[in-house]
């Protein structure tokens, strides 16, 4: 299921222009990561595709629904949103409560209910918590548990909001594998982080952005060559980007596996 904005703005009550006119085509099964500085509006964005909040100009569609005429409620059979903050999204007593809160208010029978809450707690290496109380966990658990309590809705679309923030490198791992699946399930993923080595390997897409607007929109290797738009929207390039600029590659691998293959090659042109 596809998502779009179209010339979308939108200014908080205190005066604050969070948006202003982006428009945006996210394809089906599309893996897209928003990049940009604190304050670039980022959040604000991907709030508008949970209805959560709604355009003062232009308009934002969810597969064939306008959100304008849809309620958050409903919009959140189609769209599962991983919150920045897990508490502003965790409100139950037991982790288990949590998970199934939103299948069962989408209508799945107890049974998959059950299924769905043992399956989700699982993936994020939670099953054995399952009775705890989500404020038992420190902070970074608290995130998987949302994000569990997010994939166990099963919708086509998952916007989250900085996934991978506070996580150990076992915590990475475990969303970068989850991450993965998602997306070979062919839901569309649209993610917030700065965490450009995650980007960098896992979207098939980058949007920076700054001020309000989509400052770069392209493939990972467009993006990432531009250093000069890059400095200017305050984001630093991978690390492998920046040694393969410094040693002026002309690639720009996004994985190790990349850099050792271009690095190869750069050696023997170099030893000619
Ligand atoms: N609830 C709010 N009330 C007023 N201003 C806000 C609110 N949330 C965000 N802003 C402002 O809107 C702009 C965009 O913020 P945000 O979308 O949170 O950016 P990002 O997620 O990229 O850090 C910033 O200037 C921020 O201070
Ligand atoms: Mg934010």
């Amino acid at each position: 299921m596809n998502l779009r904005a179209e010339g979308v703005s939108f200014r908080y009550p205190s005066g604050v222009l969070a948006l202003d006119g982006v428009s945006l085509d996210i394809p089906s099964g599309q893996l897209l990561a928003i990049l940009g500085e604190n304050g670039a509006g980022k959040t604000t964005l991907v709030k508008l595709f949970n209805g959560l909040l709604r355009p003062a100009q232009g308009s934002v569609h969810i597969g064939d629904w306008d959100t304008a005429q849809h309620s958050p409620a409903a919009l959140a059979s189609r769209v599962g949103f991983l919150f920045q903050n897990p508490d502003d999204q965790l409100f139950e007593r037991t982790l288990a409560r949590e998970v199934a809160y939103g299948p069962r208010n989408l209508g799945a029978s107890e049974a998959e209910v059950a299924h769905r809450v043992s399956r989700a707690l699982k993936l994020v290496g939670l099953q054995d918590m399952a009775d705890a109380h989500p404020y038992d966990l420190p902070a970074p658990q608290r995130k998987l548990l949302a994000l569990a309590a997010t994939i166990a809705m099963d919708t086509p679309i998952l916007v989250l909001d900085e996934p991978t923030i506070g996580q150990d490198e076992l915590g990475c791992r475990a969303i970068s594998r989850i991450l993965t699946d998602l997306h070979a399930m062919g839901r569309t993923l649209m993610m917030i982080s700065h965490d450009m080595d995650f980007c960098a390997e896992h979207a098939e897409r980058l949007v920076v952005m700054l001020n309000g607007k989509i400052h770069l929109d392209g493939s990972p290797a467009e993006v990432l060559s531009q250093t000069k738009k890059l400095d200017e929207a305050e984001v630093a390039p991978p690390q492998l980007v920046r040694l393969a600029q410094a040693l002026k590659m002309r690639a720009t691998p996004l994985t190790v596996d990349e850099f050792v293959d271009e690095y190869k090659q750069w050696r023997k042109k170099k030893n000619k």
